[in-house]
């Protein structure tokens, strides 16, 4: 699988670990940055991530933060995104059956490498299950229309 990566100065570490884990399973993983410590503001790496996704290059993204919630805010004003921000992985396999979403955002503060793994696993091997969840994500995407 393709999968999209990017993160903020707080998480170039982890990020790292997981390309790294990524790669070993087979897949290609386009690492968006940033992979430098100096300060700089999630909602671009947002922006790259959620457009490579959106753009059908990446089939799904991963942003990681402090917490995973600004970078998850921000991805989710682009249209077509789906983020969800997790932090074990639950919840990462249920976004991808029920909610099919597309890109998923945890905080490098907030777990640990095997924790993330675990999130990460269970994100890139859900699929989603379509049927009655349809209904629902077409709301979703009505509401992202203003309608
Ligand atoms: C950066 O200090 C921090 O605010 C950011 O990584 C993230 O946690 C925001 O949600």
């Amino acid at each position: 699988m393709k999968i999209a990566i990017g993160n903020d100065h707080v998480a170039v570490a982890m990020k790292e670990h997981v390309k790294v884990y990524l790669e070993a399973k087979g897949h290609k993983v386009i690492n968006f940055g940033t992979d430098s410590a100096d300060r700089t503001d999630y909602p671009i790496y947002s922006k790259l991530v959620a457009d490579s996704v959106v753009s059908g290059e990446c089939q799904l993204g991963i942003l990681i933060c402090g917490t995973g919630v600004g970078i998850s805010i921000a991805a989710n004003k682009i249209k077509g995104v789906r983020a969800v921000v997790c932090s074990e992985p639950y919840s990462a396999k249920l976004s991808r059956q029920h909610n099919n979403t597309n890109i998923l955002a945890f905080g490098a503060r907030v777990v640990g490498t095997a924790t993330a793994e675990m999130i990460v696993d269970e994100f890139i091997s859900a699929e989603y299950e379509g049927g009655r969840h349809q209904r629902r994500i077409d709301m979703i995407s009505a509401l992202e229309s203003g309608e």
